[in-house]
């Protein structure tokens, strides 16, 4: 059995309603639901390795402006989901919506769809023979044509948001692991994404240059961007997500407010990751 609390109040349909900003595809909404379109929505999505189903009947709805944290252990599953949810991986069964749109339907162009999604993984995977303003602007210019005059203000107007102003002729190799990070999440932001897929953006990081990257997520937040992400860090999914999703085995075993899984997990597997996590001193 799985826990599905969304009956009682799911992120951004509680309280108020937020102020309306417009949104591509705002004013459809999935029939039978009250509002906004989710900007991401996973129905029944399966995906197999060989013989190992990595994902089973994973559902997931991510409403614009909100924080979804996926939590679990290693290999139960997180990647895998953020990378389907890019297309990096092709699911073996199920559908995959982006503001409503179907994106696994084989009609549809997967890079028209990476377009609009920005992706942060673990590795900041830079390159290192360029500076970060190419870097940074590489995709914009090649991928989504844009003259460099423009991709590169808009690089630099990022990285001076994202606390790098001085940055922008560096090569990579001169710069922290925190400092890369944010060169990556910049990099990811040029593209005007819809939504942003962080991977464990931190997991690699020295745990005095973890802060620095988590706050740029928490402006991002407060700026209204859709984020999706991976984390082992349970304290900042605790403050920062509006919905929290416990994966266990291929499964979203638990999801809910932070305040309830963490607080009050329905499950015996949700309570028992967390307890293991509270006597590491990781929570
Ligand atoms: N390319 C792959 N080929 C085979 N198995 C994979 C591949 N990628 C992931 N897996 C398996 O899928 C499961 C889930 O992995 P993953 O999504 O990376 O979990 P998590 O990110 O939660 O640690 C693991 O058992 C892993 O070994
Ligand atoms: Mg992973």
């Amino acid at each position: 059995m799985t826990s599905d609390r969304k009956g009682e109040g799911a992120p951004g349909q509680a309280g108020p309603e937020p102020v309306p900003t417009p949104e591509p595809n705002g004013s459809g909404s999935v029939p039978g639901q009250a509002g906004p379109t989710p900007v991401l929505r996973l129905e029944a999505v399966r995906k197999t390795f060989g013989r190992t189903v990595v994902l089973r009947d994973v559902d997931l709805e991510v409403a614009p402006h909100t924080v979804t944290a996926l939590i679990g252990a290693s290999g139960s599953g997180k990647s895998t989901l953020l990378r389907c949810a890019n297309l990096l991986e092709e699911v073996d069964d199920g559908a995959i919506f982006l503001d409503g749109e179907e994106i696994t339907d084989p009609r549809v162009d997967p890079d028209a769809v990476r377009r609009r999604i920005g992706v942060v993984f673990q590795a900041y995977n830079l390159f290192p023979h360029m500076t970060v303003l190419d870097n940074i602007t590489l995709a914009p210019r090649r991928v989504h044509g844009e003259p460099r005059a423009r991709a590169e203000e808009r690089a630099r107007e990022l990285l001076e948001r994202l606390g790098l102003g001085g940055k922008a002729g560096e090569y990579p190799d001169r710069l922290s692991g925190g400092q890369q990070q944010r060169v990556a999440i910049v990099r990811a932001l040029a593209g005007r994404p819809r939504l942003l897929l962080l991977d464990e953006i931190t997991a690699a990081l020295d745990p005095e240059l973890v802060g620095e990257v988590l706050g740029v997520v928490r402006d991002l937040k407060e700026e209204g961007m859709t984020m999706v992400l991976a984390t082992h860090e349970m304290g900042f999914a605790r403050d920062v997500a509006d919905q929290v999703c416990f994966l266990d085995g291929g499964v979203v075993l638990e999801r809910g407010t932070a305040a309830e899984v963490f607080g009050d997990p329905r499950e015996e597997r949700t309570r028992r990751f967390l307890r293991r996590l509270v006597e590491a001193g990781r929570l």
